[in-house]
């Protein structure tokens, strides 16, 4: 086959730099106008067809310039996964039990009678699975570590092969150039500090939180440079404690707030401990999943609305953690966690290095009867927007929410750096035609759509550092069981055959291409 023409073929043939060609590529106004129509004809008579990811961004993208700069060369391009959604050997090696698995092992009558006890068998299948990763061509991977398989009681006694899965994963995703993006906690609380406690009502689960994250900190703080101590409080606090629909299934206000705090709690006391541990320049975030609001029209009321929704989808959580102190706005309303300890505020707001954003949509929102009573309340999401689309999870799809959420962090709270940690989307992919290849192009559109939006906020400005997309493979989606498939990788239910989606081949080509115009520009400059 013969071999792509790059831009560095091209750059000698017409007797110029390499970044003479990515200017000119990028529409930039410096090159000189008789340089650039020698360039554009050279390209146009061997028909050079430009592969850089500029224009792979480009084709389609809506609401964007026609052509984007490319991203850094140590740009992280990732995937992300959760341990209770892919490594099923629940009852393997030690672990103990978490909250989830009693809740699928006696799902509530609403609940789809699903199971995590295999999952996708990552735990057994994990060596082939780094090597899919490699293949995929990421440089970076965010994973959980499963505290249960740690800590089987959650606090306490260590269990050493846990550790030795986390270890081996970890040495395999160095070996094989991947960065291991850390995530400790995400949901699957030991099922012993539920009942020894009652979880994170406790400040004491915030402590054995803390214990956990040093012991993983002291045993992988060598080779991880990047640690996330708490996945999405907000949809902790708010599934298991406002809507009643992640263990321990409650509806309480009062709980939620308790809960939401105990988990910044958690978070705070965790940071010093793994900054300690791990190895110098270590990168300690949290991750966070923010979400726009836009209010449905200028009038006052809908105004207070979205000022109402902003307060409970983001101000709840990053007010503590970057100003050490909750809004006033739930102090006025009486809306506080019940017990706050001194020295709780400052704890909460540890330095942080970065922020995770897992983005998914945005609230368009309208004005609700009655006052701020708690998590949720003083507005009322609009739904279905008109015109726009949703995915199956019905959620609307909104690009551009990416970089006025990325933006509006950047400028209101300043976190020295900001991480995509998850951003993907479920669609039906069964339901495309058969065949051997899963052509789900409405996911390659929203990852590219995404993708331009997260670099339109870096080129206003905010230190994206990287992107992870959600997910690696299909997986076990929470009390959606696998109906909904946000992967980039399908999962045979039966064989546990891998298969790439053409979103993961698309992912993979713009990833090299990314590579090969940064490299291009740096060789060039
Ligand atoms: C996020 C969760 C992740 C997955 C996606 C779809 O809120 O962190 O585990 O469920 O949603």
């Amino acid at each position: 086959m013969a071999q792509r023409v790059t831009i560095r073929d091209i750059a000698r043939m017409a007797g110029v730099s390499i970044a003479t060609v990515s200017r000119v590529l990028n529409q930039k106004p410096d090159v000189d106008p008789a340089t650039r129509e020698r360039i554009l004809a050279l390209m146009a008579t061997i028909r050079y067809q430009p592969a850089h990811a500029a224009v792979v961004l480009a084709s389609g993208a809506k609401h964007t310039p026609a052509v984007l700069p490319a991203f850094p060369s140590d740009f992280l391009w990732g995937v992300a996964t959760s341990a209770l959604q892919i490594e099923g050997a629940l009852h393997e090696d030690g672990r103990g039990p978490s909250i989830w698995d009693a809740f699928v092992a006696h799902p509530p009558p609403d609940f789809a009678p699903h199971t995590a006890v295999v999952a996708c068998d990552h735990y057994h299948r994990m060596p082939a699975d780094v090597a899919l990763l490699a293949q995929l061509g990421v440089n970076a991977y965010r994973f959980s570590v499963a505290w249960p398989r740690i800590m089987p009681d959650g606090a306490g006694a260590i269990n050493p092969k846990g550790f030795d899965f986390y270890d081996r994963l970890v040495d395999q995703l160095l070996a094989a150039g991947i960065a291991p993006l850390v995530t400790l906690y995400h949901w699957d609380l030991p099922l012993a500090l539920q009942q020894r406690y009652g979880g994170w009502l406790d400040r004491r689960t915030a402590y054995a939180f803390a214990e956990y994250a040093e012991h993983v900190a002291r045993r992988l703080g060598d080779r991880v440079a990047w640690w996330m101590t708490v996945n999405e409080p907000w949809s902790i606090a708010v599934h298991s404690y406002v809507k009643g629909k992640h263990p321990p299934l409650q509806c309480d206000n009062a709980q939620a707030l308790q809960a939401a705090h105990h988990l910044l709690l958690a978070h705070g006391l965790a940071v010093p401990r793994i900054r300690q541990h791990s190895q110098p320049g270590a990168a300690i975030g949290i991750s966070l999943n923010l979400s726009p609001v836009y209010p449905a029209d200028q009038r006052e009321a809908t105004l207070q609305a979205a000022r109402n929704a902003d307060l409970w989808h983001n101000r709840w959580l990053l007010d503590p953690l970057f100003h050490g102190a909750y809004p006033a706005e739930m102090q006025q309303a009486g809306t506080m966690p019940g017990v706050i300890e001194l020295g709780d505020m400052p704890t909460i707001a540890a330095p942080l290095d970065f922020v995770g954003i897992s983005y998914y949509s945005r609230l368009v929102v309208r004005p609700a009867p009655g006052n701020l009573t708690g998590p949720l309340t003083g507005y009322e999401q609009v739904i279905p927007v008109p015109e726009a689309s949703y995915s199956q999870m019905g959620w609307e799809i909104f690009a551009e929410g990416l970089s006025d959420i990325l933006l509006r962090l950047h400028r209101e709270y300043h976190p020295p750096a900001l991480l995509v940690t998850e951003n993907g989307v479920a669609f039906d992919d069964a339901a495309l035609p058969a065949g051997d290849q899963i052509r789900d192009r409405r996911r390659i559109d929203f990852l590219r759509e995404h993708i331009v939006a997260m670099q339109t906020a870096r080129q206003l400005g905010v230190p994206v550092r990287g992107y992870c997309a959600w997910t690696f493979m299909d997986n076990f989606e929470w009390v959606d069981g696998y109906q909904q498939q946000f992967g980039l990788v399908a999962v045979n239910r039966t064989t546990q055959q891998r298969t790439i989606k053409e979103s993961g081949r698309w992912y993979t080509h713009f990833i090299a291409t990314q590579r090969e115009q940064s490299d291009a520009e740096a060789d060039g400059s």
